[in-house]
């Protein structure tokens, strides 16, 4: 390391986010913790707090959702009758009047709920108990893979999931010592810093700006407006409880060299490195200048989101933003194809659930929309260890991979 520089110590810089008088670190809404977050990485460790696991037949969770569906046909097929009867009336020639209709009622349904009867009591003893995990509703706001956008507002956490980024690694710099990121998230940083300099020798990297409080937030939104006007303002700064500030995944980073100046970490020479595999870090670069249109935010060279492996990886792939992501991922569940991602090859692909076996290493994705309730039982595939994380929209995301 540079003997010349006090690694990690805070560092006044200006900068575009320049937040360097950060004095009142406002933490009534979130506090820190030394503690383990919530949500750390159970693929390493797998802690899974207040969440019941149950065992439910995949016959019995799919019957669930097409329950509502055949209802719904039935219903249908009663009314339609029913106004056929009460539009043409009685036939003259028939004995009785309601026999066609007894019969239609009678029959069809008769028929139909025998033979699915039948076939389930032979089905389900053949069929493997799936495995599921019960999440309230408020767990769609946590995890490494939430959506925070103008659309999408954050819901801050009744736990402690924070902790100080200050003094954490001498391969990189703190604006202020009131300066907190998740665990998982910064544990992650800190490598792709490490990393940094072992491969360029830059331990240059300033880290602007990372959790912000809604009062924050506001008073950087409002000093935009004062000094810059509101196109800019909207344009640079999320509306304040909209940020991803402020979940703790997101930072801004500046490169504070040696000669005193600050350069922006895109285009200066020895974070080149760095701009080649964050990606390989679980962090994406957010607010890229051709999705604009689509994040509501202009080009940000500063603002990397942390949404774990091998998410950032699919995204570079795909040149997806979180919010395209974030819908592509609702093509995949568990009841029809489920994402498939081979890191080593850089290979994306599906598979069902029947042959997942053939996954090998590959990482295996899949979307379950939260259920209308309280709670949504989340399936889980046989013989895999997984992270969930909401969407912040609709539903979950499950990552897992095969054990052993
Ligand atoms: N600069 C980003 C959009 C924020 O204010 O959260
Ligand atoms: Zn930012």
């Amino acid at each position: 390391m540079n003997d010349n520089k006090q690694s990690n110590e805070p560092r006044n810089v200006g900068f575009i986010d320049d937040y360097s008088n950060d004095s009142v670190h406002n933490r009534s809404t979130v506090r820190k913790t030394e503690g383990k977050p919530v949500y750390s990485n159970p693929l390493e460790n797998e802690t899974k707090p207040k969440r019941k696991i149950t065992k439910m037949s995949r016959k019995r969770y799919r019957k669930q959702n097409a329950a509502l569906i055949i209802s719904c046909l039935f219903l249908a097929a009663v009314a339609s009758v029913s106004l056929y009867f009460i539009i043409a009336g009685p036939e003259p020639e028939t004995n009785s009047p309601t026999g066609e209709f007894d019969i239609a009622l009678d029959s069809i349904p008769e028929t139909e709920d025998t033979a699915e009867a039948d076939t389930e009591a032979v089905t389900e003893e053949k069929e493997p108990e799936r495995e599921f995990i019960t999440l309230s509703r408020d767990e769609i706001h946590k995890g490494n893979l939430i959506l925070v956008n103008y659309k999408h507002e954050y819901v801050f956490p009744e736990e402690d999931i924070l902790v100080s980024m200050y003094k954490t690694s001498d391969a990189f710099s703190v604006n202020t010592t009131e300066t907190y990121f998740q665990k998982e998230a910064l544990d992650s940083f800190c490598t792709l810093m490490e990393d940094l300099y072992e491969n360029s020798g830059c331990n240059d990297v300033l880290v602007v700006s990372a959790f912000r409080t809604v009062e924050k937030q506001q008073e950087i939104y409002q000093d935009r407006l004062d000094r810059y006007g509101s196109e800019y303002a909207a344009s640079y700064v999320a509306d304040p409880g909209y940020s991803e500030h402020h979940t703790g995944l997101a930072l801004d980073l500046t490169v504070y060299a040696d000669d005193g100046l600050s350069y922006d970490i895109d285009t200066y020479e020895n974070t080149k490195w760095f701009m080649e595999n964050f990606t390989e870090y679980g962090f994406i670069l957010r607010y890229p200048e051709d999705k604009a249109a689509i994040t509501a935010i202009n080009f940000e060279s500063w603002h990397y989101r942390y949404v774990s492996l091998p998410h950032s990886l699919i995204m570079e792939k795909l040149n997806l933003c979180h919010e395209e992501y974030t819908d592509y991922l609702k093509d995949f569940t568990v009841d029809t194809k489920i994402l498939t991602y081979n890191k080593s090859s850089d290979n994306l692909g599906e598979i069902s659930e029947d042959n997942i076996e053939n996954a090998d290493s590959s990482y295996l994705i899949y979307y379950v929309p939260a259920s209308d309730g309280d709670t949504t039982e989340v399936p889980l595939l046989k013989n895999t260890e997984y992270t969930v994380s909401g969407n912040n929209v609709d539903g979950f995301i499950v990552t897992a991979r095969l054990k052993g």
